[in-house]
């Protein structure tokens, strides 16, 4: 199964300003909503409780702290799923992750929360596709397989 992490983020590699941030300065909510869609999405708690859109015609595992992501997977019976965050549960999944669908934007908070949430193992990523959001604002999403 392809596990995918997907997020957008600050060019100084923050994806909120803090864990209940909703976040209103991506770009990509609409591409996100068409990959996602009919597909699983894990989210941790924090995220789930700070989303205001509704997320239609997808399975919504909401991760907690006594929750094995391990398990989470192996309950999965699809090609792929995606872990949508935040940077707790990114950092939880990161040794599981396939491929990385990441969407740097024209910010810089300086602080917040990060991508991954702790230390994470190195990963090799081998560049896949780019796919535009808002060429005139220069913002794209990468996406990478992890080697
Ligand atoms: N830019 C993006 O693409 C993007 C995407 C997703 C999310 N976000 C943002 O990321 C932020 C949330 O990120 P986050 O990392 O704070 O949260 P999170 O990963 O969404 O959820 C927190 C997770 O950590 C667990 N946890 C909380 N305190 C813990 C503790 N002391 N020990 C062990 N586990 C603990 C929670 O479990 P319990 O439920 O048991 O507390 C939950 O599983 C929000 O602002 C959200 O909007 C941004």
């Amino acid at each position: 199964m392809d596990i995918i992490l997907i997020a957008a983020v600050t060019q100084d590699g923050f994806i909120a300003r803090h864990p209940h941030e909703t976040i209103r300065w991506s770009k990509d909510l609409s591409l996100f909503k068409e990959q996602t869609t009919g597909w699983p999405v894990i989210m941790g708690s924090n995220t789930f409780n700070c989303i205001n859109s509704e997320l239609k015609d997808r399975k919504i595992i909401v991760m907690h702290r006594e929750d094995n992501p391990q398990k989470i997977l192996d309950n999965i019976d699809k090609e792929k799923c995606f872990i949508a965050g935040g940077g707790k549960t990114n950092m939880r999944f990161a040794s599981y992750l396939t491929h990385l669908y990441i969407t740097p934007h024209p910010n810089v908070f300086g602080s917040g929360v990060c991508l991954f949430s702790g230390p994470v193992k190195e990963m090799n990523l081998v560049f896949e596709a780019v796919i535009p959001v808002d060429k005139i604002n220069g913002i794209f999403q990468f996406q990478y397989r992890v080697n």
